[in-house]
């Protein structure tokens, strides 16, 4: 059996030690190739029967930022004015017609959750969750740094950007190059005996 690869320490600083959640931003643009490649990575992360209820809109011009002001809280505007992209990571409540494409071995996989809205929203809210973290740990894997937030009106994001109601917002991540100047120090962590229990 082959052994696993497991990452350097510089990766480790890349993707956890050094990575902040940043709120200030260099006047340097993320590239459309960039982009590509952040979702490119995001997308191999696990989700549950590889149903990828993740649906991403990435909000660069000025014009569709001037619609995502209005909706955000007020401690969010500047910094979010400022960052090159926002990306509003949403999930699709029609995910599962997908299903025959994403998870063929399961031929039914569809019916698991057509008809039924609980099993829908539990399923894609903590998938397209997991996929917003993924996307956060991509970019930071490409060089890139990350600020989410869910201080926001979801009901305006919601009309604003997915006006028939089918796909609906679940937070909303600023990404590009951050700007370190004033930045806080690092919140305390629970310790592992604190938030783990091995049994
Ligand atoms: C789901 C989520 C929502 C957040 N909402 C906001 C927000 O609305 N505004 C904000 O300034 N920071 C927000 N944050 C940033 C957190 O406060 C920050 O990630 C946390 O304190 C860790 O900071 P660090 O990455 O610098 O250690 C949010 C983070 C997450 C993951």
């Amino acid at each position: 059996m082959v052994g696993h690869k497991i990452l350097e320490d510089e990766a480790l600083d890349i993707l956890f030690r050094e990575a902040r959640t940043y709120r200030a931003w260099q006047k340097r643009d993320v590239t459309e190739v960039l982009i590509k490649a952040v979702y490119d990575l995001a997308k191999l992360g696990p989700t549950a029967a590889n149903c990828s209820p993740a649906r991403f809109v990435f909000i660069q011009s000025a014009e569709a930022k001037a619609r995502l002001q209005p909706h955000l809280d007020k401690g969010n505007v500047d910094k979010t004015m400022a960052a090159p992209l926002t990306a509003i990571i949403a999930y699709d409540t029609q995910f599962y017609e997908l299903m025959p494409e994403l998870y063929p071995q399961a031929p039914k996989a569809r019916d698991w959750y057509a008809g039924k809205p609980a099993t829908i929203e539990d399923t894609a809210f903590r998938s397209s969750s997991l996929q917003g973290a993924y996307l956060m740990l991509a970019a930071r894997a490409l060089g890139l740094d990350c600020g989410p937030m869910s201080g926001f009106n979801k009901e305006g994001i919601n009309k604003e950007f997915f006006a028939d109601g089918r796909y609906q917002v679940n937070f909303l991540c600023n990404i590009g190059y951050g700007d370190n100047t004033g930045m806080p120090v690092r919140g305390p962590r629970l310790s592992f005996d604190q938030a783990c229990q091995v049994l």
